[in-house]
């Protein structure tokens, strides 16, 4: 099986007005020709026009957290199907500041991720230890749990991503050493290969916290790394090139 496709994803989070589809326009032309994919998620109300504005560009658009239903009664909330219909092809799921923020379990992002499936969006599966779990060696016990309880079996055979985000080093310009890096996305690779055979092999393992232009490179090219997931520094355009541009 060939190595996955980098990745490089920029999660806007609650950032954004429609005056900053300039900033996405910008990174679509300057994302031209790199060795990988380039995806923004930008807040979901956004998602129409960013689709309709990077159309053909080579710029996929994606959600940042999506419901496990397709419709109903569930007042503020944005499903699956309703992302896809605005033009998304990715949504992250399961991201630190959902688990923390909305007590998502592990059982909530897998049937968040089925919801996904459903809709035809290629799911970004985020995992990551706080850092008292990783203070107390407990890291790649947390990583993998996590993997195995939030990635369902339908996912075989299926386009989908893990985000590695250490939750110590989101926002905080923060960033384990590459070793350490290295020793978690190994572990996560196992842990796929025993989940899902031979397509495990395939899956893109995105590295994301504080990821930033001077470091791109050297995580970019780090074990195992297939690509980062990017907050704070995907918001201006030239940030996110010199990220996107290390690949
Ligand atoms: P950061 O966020 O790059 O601002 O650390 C990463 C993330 O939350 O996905």
């Amino acid at each position: 099986m060939s190595a996955p496709t980098p990745l490089i994803a920029g999660n806007w989070k609650m950032n954004g007005l429609s005056a900053s589809l300039d900033e996405a326009r910008t990174i679509a032309e300057g994302a031209k020709g790199v060795a990988g994919r380039v995806a923004i998620c930008p807040p979901a109300i956004l998602t129409y026009q960013m689709s309709q504005l990077l159309k053909g560009a080579g710029v996929l658009v994606g959600g940042q957290d999506a419901h496990w239903e397709d419709f109903g009664a569930f007042t503020g909330d944005i499903s699956a199907q309703m992302l896809a219909d605005a033009g998304a092809s990715l949504v992250i799921l399961g991201h630190s500041e959902r688990r923390a923020g909305y007590h998502e379990t592990d059982e909530v992002v897998a049937k968040k991720t089925l919801a996904a499936l459903r809709a035809g969006l290629e799911p970004i599966v985020c995992v990551g230890e706080s850092l008292e779990e990783r203070k107390a060696g407990r890291a790649l016990e947390v990583v993998t749990g996590q993997v195995r309880g939030s990635l369902p079996a339908e996912l075989a055979g299926k386009p989908f991503a893990v985000a590695y985000e250490p939750v110590w080093a989101i926002g905080t310009g923060l960033t384990p050493s590459t070793p350490e890096i290295e020793e978690v996305h190994r572990a996560v690779r196992t842990t796929l290969l025993d989940l899902f055979g031979d397509h495990g092999a395939a899956v893109p393992i995105l590295y994301g916290g504080s990821v930033k232009p001077s470091n791109a490179e050297e995580i970019l090219h780090a074990a195992e790394v297939g690509g980062a997931l990017v907050g704070g520094a995907s918001l201006k355009a030239a940030d996110f090139l010199g990220i996107v541009k290390a690949l």
